[in-house]
C-alpha cells in the first residue's frame, strides 16, 4: 500500500467506478481505495436501518485500511446513512476523518443547468423514499424555486449489473420510466441521474427524453466538489498520500468484479476480495 492516507470511495457495488473514473481523472494525484459491498447489493430496496449498519461497516473498513477521507459513491447510502455517520459515528470514532456523500454537491450544481425549475429525480426506491434530494433543494434553494418530480426506476440496476446496457428488454424498461416521469410533468427541463448505475444507460436515456432537456450524471460534479472541497481543507489535503496509486476491493468475488469493472471503466482493473464484518 503506498505511503500517505488515502482516499476512500465506496459504493454497494459497481456503481460508484462512474464517479471514481471522474475524480481520478480531476484529481490524478491521490491515491484511492475502491471498496464495493457487491456481497449484499443492492441497497437500493433495504430499510434505512440496514443501508446504515452496511454503510458504517464499509466506511470503518476504509477507516482501517488508512483512509481519511472517504466519499459515499451511492446514493441510497448518501440518502441514508451519511448524516448519522457525520454526526454520530465520526465525532465519537475518528473526529479527524471525513465523508462525503453525492446528493449534496449535485443538488449544488442544479441552478446551473434547469432553465425552467422543472427537474426530474431518478433514482432506487431508498432515495426516492427518503426524500433526501427535496430535502437538500428546499435546504439549499428555499421551496418553490424548483418543482422536483421523483421517480424510482427499480430495473435500471439490475440490468446495468447484468451487463444489458442495450437490447429491446433494456430499451422497453428505460422507455417505461422516462414515459411515467414525462407524464407526471411535461415540462422538465433537467434530468438528475440520482443512481451512480445509471450513467451506463445515459446513450439510451437520451434517446427517449426531448432533445431540450438536460441529463446530469453525478461523476463530474462530485469530482469537481471534492477538489474545491480540499482546496478549502488543506489540513486535510496534506494528509493525503501521492503516487496516483488505486486498489479495489470487493466483498464479493474478485475476478467477478475484474470482469464488471471493465464493462464499467472502459479498462482493465486488479480487485481483491476482502471481509467488512
Ligand atoms: N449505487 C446505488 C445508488 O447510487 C444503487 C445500487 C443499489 O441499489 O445498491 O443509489
Amino acid at each position: 500500500m503506498p505511503a500517505g492516507e488515502h482516499i476512500g470511495v465506496f459504493d454497494s457495488g459497481y456503481g460508484g467506478l462512474t464517479i471514481l473514473q471522474e475524480i481520478v481523472n480531476v484529481l490524478p494525484q491521490y491515491n484511492y481505495i475502491y471498496l464495493g459491498d457487491n456481497a449484499r447489493a443492492p441497497y437500493g430496496s433495504r430499510s434505512f436501518e440496514v443501508v446504515y449498519q452496511y454503510t458504517r461497516e464499509a466506511v470503518h473498513r476504509l477507516f482501517d485500511m488508512g483512509c481519511r477521507l472517504v466519499i459515499l459513491a451511492c446514493n441510497t447510502a448518501s440518502a441514508k446513512a451519511l448524516r448519522t455517520i457525520q454526526q454520530v459515528d465520526l465525532p465519537a470514532l475518528a473526529p479527524e476523518k471525513r465523508v462525503l456523500g453525492v446528493i449534496r454537491p449535485s443538488v449544488e450544481a442544479l441552478s446551473r443547468y434547469s432553465v425552467n425549475g422543472h427537474i426530474g429525480i431518478l433514482a432506487t426506491r431508498g432515495t426516492v423514499a427518503s426524500e433526501s434530494y427535496p430535502i437538500e433543494i428546499e435546504k439549499l434553494y428555499g421551496a418553490g424555486r424548483f418543482k422536483i418530480t421523483q421517480l424510482a426506476c427499480p430495473m435500471w440496476v439490475p440490468l446495468v449489473e447484468s451487463n444489458e446496457l442495450t437490447g429491446a428488454g433494456t430499451e422497453y424498461f428505460v422507455r417505461k420510466y422516462l414515459t411515467q416521469l414525462f407524464e407526471q410533468d411535461a415540462e422538465i427541463d433537467t434530468i438528475v441521474l440520482g443512481c451512480t448505475h445509471y450513467p451506463l444507460l445515459r446513450p439510451l436515456i437520451a434517446r427517449f427524453v426531448p432533445p431540450h432537456v438536460k441529463i446530469i450524471g453525478q461523476g463530474h460534479i462530485v469530482a469537481d466538489s471534492l477538489a474545491d472541497y480540499l482546496v478549502r481543507h488543506p489540513e486535510m489535503e496534506e494528509k493525503l498520500g501521492r503516487g496516483g496509486h488505486v486498489s479495489y476491493y470487493t466483498t464479493d468475488n474478485a475476478g467477478l468484479f475484474e470482469r464488471m469493472a471493465t464493462v464499467f471503466m472502459g479498462h482493465e482493473i486488479v480487485c481483491s476480495s476482502v471481509q467488512i464484518c
